[in-house]
């Protein structure tokens, strides 16, 4: 069979077949893919071949934080590709030497020093490679609600889910419970929190212990934002015990909380962060290690035991200077913490209007709509890691009305392109408004 010359000489439903013949979906039984044939996209829009248009309502994958198809990103990556493709990660560049130094201006403290990866499951893995060999321990801490990458380690220090078909508990993981606010618990408090994981840190033995890892705002699992206090009560923890503080900002970094990094918020500073996503706004692939001059320090005289094939890919890094420049140039952060405001205003007012709202959460424009059946009880509209026909009805109007989001469990996530407008957030919510009446009616009266 010959490949085609462009991809516009097949049909949508061509395009759809050949995807699902040849290649693998992710997080499903094959049978249960259906996905859109996606042509082209621009701003808040994307379309599929046969020219509907739907509102990107969570940026893809939480990652396509300048919005689709920015200039300066394309250009940034054109010119780099005509000049350097690639380059083995042993030599040196100009892409690199400037994302290098712009990201130790941009990230929180001191941390100065990056190792680029592909992306965010590997730059967990890293990290967690960087904490072992620094403080000589094995053991590494996450939390329950969380997600850290598909691959080995950061797939066992993932909380949710996705790990129990992956875990061979061999990893050396210890997870403990988080500050959870939702429909399945009571709000539990700082101090309780920290209570929790001292209590653990003190079970398992301190000096076994290499590092603690916790989005600092939790992403799929729920969009849980800290209560005041509990992340400078880890940072406290953290340095009382030797351990290493990671944040995975992979997800709520660059602008995504209205802030370059959601530590910003609380102003603590991780020992390691990592990155991805908004790094290059996925225009290409592009991960991250950031590290404090006391984690780095230990590989001046030591061998740093990690390497990549794709470590500060040419590509990656004019397309990370070129995501920066137009976050920059557009003041986007400053743009998410305000259409933040107007975002959390359409929750309320969602909220006062359907029964099935029981809790909205959001920062800058990370958001979530958790849907109930009941307020009083906040019985769920559907089961932990379950559907139910309501959500189900949601999912193909939402299709069916050209709005784009992901539905997870119970609950509906809002997380638009850090450049959408006003009118573009009324439009994505009018169309959320109306589906919620489908949700409503799974309420019990
Ligand atoms: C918080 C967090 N960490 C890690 C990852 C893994 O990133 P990747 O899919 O690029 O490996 C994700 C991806 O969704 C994430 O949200």
């Amino acid at each position: 069979m010959t490949i085609a010359a462009a991809p516009h000489v097949l049909s949508a439903e061509e395009i759809v077949s050949l995807c699902k013949q040849y290649t693998l979906y992710d997080w499903m039984a094959q049978s249960a893919a259906d996905p859109l044939p996606v042509d082209h996209a621009k701003g808040v829009y994307f379309w599929t071949t046969d020219g509907k248009r739907y509102i990107d309502f969570n940026s893809q994958l939480m990652s396509v934080n300048a919005g689709h198809g920015d200039r300066r990103i394309i250009e940034a990556i054109k010119r780099q590709a005509e000049k350097l493709a690639y380059v083995n990660p042993f030599l040196a560049h100009e892409p690199r030497a400037l994302l290098g130094q712009k990201l130790a201006e941009l990230l929180p403290g001191d941390i100065d020093k990056v190792f680029f990866t592909l992306g965010g499951a590997d730059a967990n893995e890293n990290a967690v490679k960087l904490a072992r060999a620094v403080t000589g321990r094995y053991k590494v801490m996450s939390r329950y609600r969380s997600y850290h990458g598909s691959t080995g380690v950061a797939m066992a220090m993932t909380g949710d889910p996705r790990r129990w078909a992956n875990d061979l508990g061999t990893s050396g993981v210890v997870r403990v419970l988080d500050p959870y606010h939702g429909p399945q618990r009571e709000v539990d408090s700082a101090e309780k929190a920290l209570d929790y994981l001292e209590e653990t840190i003190q079970l398992e033995g301190p000096h076994t212990i290499a590092a603690f890892f916790l989005e600092t705002v939790t992403g799929t699992n729920g969009v849980l934002i800290p209560p005041d206090g509990y992340l400078q009560g880890v940072r406290e923890l953290c340095d009382r015990y030797g351990i290493l503080m990671v944040c995975d900002e992979i997800m709520s970094g660059f602008g995504r909380t209205g802030a370059w990094f959601a530590v910003d918020h609380w102003k603590v500073v991780p020992d390691i962060i990592t990155m991805a996503k908004g790094l290059t706004s996925s225009y290409v692939p592009l991960g991250a290690v950031g590290m404090r001059p006391r984690v780095a320090e230990h590989f001046e005289k030591n061998v740093f035991y990690g390497g990549l094939t794709y470590n500060s890919h040419p590509l990656a890094c004019a397309a990370a200077l070129g995501t920066i420049q137009a976050y920059e140039e557009d003041d986007m952060i400053g743009n998410a913490r305000r259409m933040g405001e107007v975002m959390r205003a359409h929750h309320q007012e969602l909220a006062d209007k359907h029964p099935s709202v029981g809790l909205t959460r959001s920062i800058g424009l990370f958001g979530i709509l958790e849907l109930v059946r009941d307020r009083r009880t906040m019985e769920p509209l559907a089961p932990f890691n379950g559907t139910s026909d309501e959500m189900k009805a949601i999912a193909k109007y939402f299709r069916e009305h050209g709005l784009y989001t992901f539905l997870r469990w119970h609950s509906i996530m809002t997380n638009p392109p850090l450049c959408i407008t006003e009118d573009e957030l009324n439009e994505g919510f009018a169309i959320i408004d109306k589906a919620l009446d489908l949700a409503d009616q799974g309420v019990r009266r």
